[in-house]
């Protein structure tokens, strides 16, 4: 049991064309990836007790960590993570049981909690907190702990939220050219 991609109770992480998967990393269950998506060094992903779905050219970089929330009577459909098309997820960041969008930026080290719900074209900043449940506004910049909207992006950001998966995904074809 020392493969990047295990299965849980016999279902096995399922994989789109040209993703790229660092061989340090772990994936476990439930998980679908999309198309051209890149998961870097570290990273760990546990579709266990809940599923997670990532979109396509997403990019979850280094050290991050991915989780989910079991389904219970108060809860019946849990809190699984739903990823949606050209996100970044900076380096160490956490994400548990949430969901988001389309372009979106996720700054390194931020930590998103179970339920909050990050509409598409939001960046959030460095470190910051999403507490539990709470929804981001699209076409906003999110800051702090707890995170709070701090200004309308500007239109350069919006424009590097696609940059940003897009270079994703150019550098991890040089990734995928080596292997
Ligand atoms: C938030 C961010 C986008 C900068 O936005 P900005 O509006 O240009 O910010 P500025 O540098 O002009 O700073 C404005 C204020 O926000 C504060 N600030 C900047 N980044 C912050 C952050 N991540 N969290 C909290 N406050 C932050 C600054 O200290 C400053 O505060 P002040 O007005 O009290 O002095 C940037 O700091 C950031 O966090 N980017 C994310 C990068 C990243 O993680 N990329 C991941 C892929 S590798």
């Amino acid at each position: 049991m020392t493969s990047v991609l295990r299965s849980y109770k016999g279902i096995f992480p399922q994989v789109g064309a040209r993703v790229y998967i660092d061989p340090t990393s772990v994936l476990v269950g439930d998980i679908a990836l999309g198309h051209d998506v890149s998961i870097w060094p570290f990273v760990a992903a546990r579709g266990d007790v809940n599923h997670i779905r990532l979109g396509d050219r997403t990019n979850i970089q280094d050290g991050s960590v991915l989780h989910v929330t079991h389904k219970n009577n108060d809860n019946p459909e849990g809190y699984p993570l739903i990823i949606g098309n050209d996100v970044t997820v900076g380096h160490k960041v956490m994400l548990h049981g949430c969901t988001i969008g389309n372009n979106v930026l996720v700054g390194m080290g931020a930590i998103v909690l179970d339920g909050v719900i990050i509409e598409d074209n939001v960046m959030i900043g460095a470190g910051s907190l999403v507490p539990p449940g709470k929804r981001l506004e699209s076409g906003y910049l999110y800051v702090g702990s707890p995170v709070k909207q701090a200004r309308p992006l500007r239109e350069a950001e919006r424009a590097f939220l696609q940059k940003s998966s897009d270079n994703y995904v150019a550098t991890k074809n040089e990734y995928l050219a080596e292997s």
